[in-house]
């Protein structure tokens, strides 16, 4: 999706922008562009359909990153902003690629977001006399700020937003006020990055950890005018806000993929630690229970919550089927999960004694966030389990629990998925220590969580079977995915991720619904890869096998250490034991393993794959 940057300070500007969007890049774009102040008060653009380096594939001869022949300094300083697109008003072509200039080429804007009414808008400025040269909603921003009689930047911006309806996060720079950027929220994030100096400007901190740690995030409503000294922020109607400065605690590093070939193995790899992280100062030893102190509800405002509703898109969906289920079982409050994207559009019933969770890595998914603003309009009470500190949907959000995955970049998400289920799982001891949850079994579960970071590395140290199995499933052109109640969410993560990165098509079922209609579908090409934990769902789910193995449906089965399946799998992977509720999370971890051996075993784009992208900011 869209990313913004934006740089003013003492250094040349244009390598800190390509830098910055180049950072931007894991989250899936398809033109990108900079425009930076040029001497005697011009603006000078370089934009492209393509990536960030065939932007530089454009600037003069010469340009190799480490001298700015571009941006020159004007008044002691230097100043751009770049953008990295992904279309929706208009296709991919360097006309719609931003920066998108006024008329006079005075103005520059990048923006992410949707201007709804800019077909009216447009049609008015063509009226006027204004010439177009993109199909994008966001040019009439550029000839609206251009137009506005005020004298200051800051105000022609203000002019320019009062005729706009839509969302945005956006920067505006302008050749005739040279000493500054003005950035405006509503619905898509904007960052300021304060360094020495000099300041940033980003949607993603991914775009600033390079160059400071310390933050400020802007909300909705909100614009900021940044200069070489800092930043002032105000409203929509001119009044000053004040800001708190965050500190990130991601770094320049935890973007670089290393000596591994795709930042997802990377990933898949980094998950013990990520999980110790997780679990980190959470845990109470002396009354088995977990400390969750950010989820802002004490033990009586727990005890008194009837129902949970989880709420995510995707993946975090799944992990959120998962929470329902841990947390039903655990706690014994009924909960169920719902996709966000759905629930936010069928005007759902808000009760005041149901706990809503919004479940996100990003922080930004559009559909998670509105369904949360929906929610919090009804006066629900919503936490959020969110990897993104400060991100729009911890933000928020009454409480809730940072899920610490560290920045994911592969579109597939996997570190912060397992996260998310620890984070459930801490949140359903911790509701059912105060509830009805032994003291016994609280400490099995705690017991369980701590154990999980060795187990993962056991099941990762192991990979070779899952290597061997990819071969014979990467041949196939449809993949079943069974398991039944605690293992029908691990089905579902696995043909999502399988799908996801190596276009194969695969679909989940319940193992008990496969003789309601899919068994037709079995046959010696297509695959099942079957969830079969040693529980006591185990004879049950044996069973299934057996029908399957019965119409000759080649099988992958996911059972634990110690148990024996016979000859019906073709391929069988064994996972240590921990406790039952929580045995869906190291079930997960060779389905990711699984979908990228067959997607590298197909030569697929694993970290970008056609067509999505990380963070799903738009409708
Ligand atoms: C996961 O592999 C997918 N890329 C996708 O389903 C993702 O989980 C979903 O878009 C939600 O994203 P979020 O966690 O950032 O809200």
């Amino acid at each position: 999706m869209c990313g913004i940057v934006g740089y003013i300070g003492q250094k040349p500007a244009t390598p800190i922008l390509l830098d910055g969007l180049a950072r931007l890049e894991y989250r899936g774009y398809d033109s990108a562009g900079v425009a930076v102040l040029a001497a005697k008060r011009s603006l000078e653009v370089h934009k492209v359909a393509g990536r960030v380096r065939d932007v530089m594939a454009t600037l003069p001869a010469g340009f190799e990153g480490a001298d700015d022949i571009l941006s020159r300094c004007v008044r002691g300083h230097y100043m751009g902003i770049g953008h990295t697109r992904w279309a929706t008003h208009g296709g991919p072509s360097d006309d719609n690629a931003h920066p998108h200039l006024s008329q006079d080429r005075r103005v520059a804007v990048v923006h992410n977001g949707i201007i709804d009414n800019a077909a009216d808008l447009r049609k008015a400025l063509i009226g006027d006399g204004v010439t177009f040269r993109s199909e994008t909603d966001t040019e009439v921003l550029a000839h609206l700020v251009a137009r506005a009689y005020a004298d200051t930047l800051e105000d022609a911006v203000l002019e320019a937003l009062a005729q706009v309806e839509g969302t945005y996060g956006l920067a505006v720079i302008d050749a005739r006020h040279p000493d500054r950027i003005v950035v405006a929220r509503n619905g898509s994030p904007i960052i300021l990055g304060i360094g020495e100096n000099e300041m940033h400007v980003a949607s993603d901190v991914a775009a600033l950890v390079r160059y400071t740690t310390q933050v400020v995030h802007l909300d909705d409503g909100e614009l900021a005018s940044v200069t070489l000294d800092g930043f002032r922020t105000f409203t929509w109607g001119a009044r000053s806000t004040s800001k708190e400065t965050v500190t990130v605690d991601w770094s320049y590093d935890d973007y670089d993929r290393g000596a591994y070939e795709h930042f997802m193995i990377k990933e898949i790899h980094e998950q013990p630690e990520s999980v110790r992280r997780c679990i980190r100062g959470r845990v109470d030893e002396r009354f088995h229970t977990a400390h969750l102190g950010g989820l802002n509800l004490d033990a009586r405002e727990a005890r008194g919550i009837r129902r949970i509703k989880i709420l995510g898109c995707g993946s975090a969906y799944y992990a959120g089927q998962f929470g329902a289920q841990f947390i039903e079982e655990v706690a014994r409050i009924p909960a169920d999960a719902e996709p966000a994207s759905e629930f936010r559009y069928r005007n759902p019933v808000v009760e005041p004694d149901t706990l809503y969770v919004a479940v996100s890595q990003s922080g930004e998914t559009y559909d998670t966030l509105t369904a949360v603003q929906e929610l919090k309009r009804k006066g629900g009470r919503v936490i959020g389990l969110v990897n993104v500190v400060g991100s729009s949907i911890a933000r928020a959000c009454d409480g809730g629990i940072y899920l610490h995955a560290g920045p994911e970049v592969a579109v597939a998400s996997t570190k912060a998925l397992t996260n998310m289920s620890v984070g459930f799982s801490l949140l359903g001891v911790h509701l059912g220590r105060i509830r009805d949850l032994s003291p016994a079994n609280g400490r099995r579960l705690v017991d369980g969580l701590q154990a999980l970071p060795n187990q993962i590395d056991a099941i990762l140290e192991n990979g070779q079977a899952i290597t061997d199995a990819a071969q014979w499933v990467s041949k196939a052109q449809s993949i079943f995915f069974v398991g039944r109640v605690r293992g029908y969410p691990v089905a579902r993560e696995g043909a999502q991720k399988l799908k996801e990165i190596s276009y194969l098509h695969a679909e989940a079922y319940q193992t008990s619904e496969l003789k309601h209609g899919p068994l037709a579908l079995i046959s010696p090409d297509v695959p099942t890869v079957a969830i079969v934990p040693d529980d006591e769902l185990f004879d049950r789910n044996l069973t299934a096998l057996h029908e399957i193995s019965a119409r000759s449906g080649p099988m992958l089965v996911i059972t634990h250490e110690g148990v024996d399946v016979g000859d019906l799998a073709a391929t069988t992977i064994k996972v240590p034991r921990n406790e039952p509720e929580l045995d869906p999370i190291l079930m997960t971890v060779p389905l990711q393993m699984l979908a990228y051996r067959v997607s590298v075993a197909l030569g697929r784009d694993i970290d970008k794959p056609r067509n999505l992208a990380k963070s799903v900011t738009v409708e």
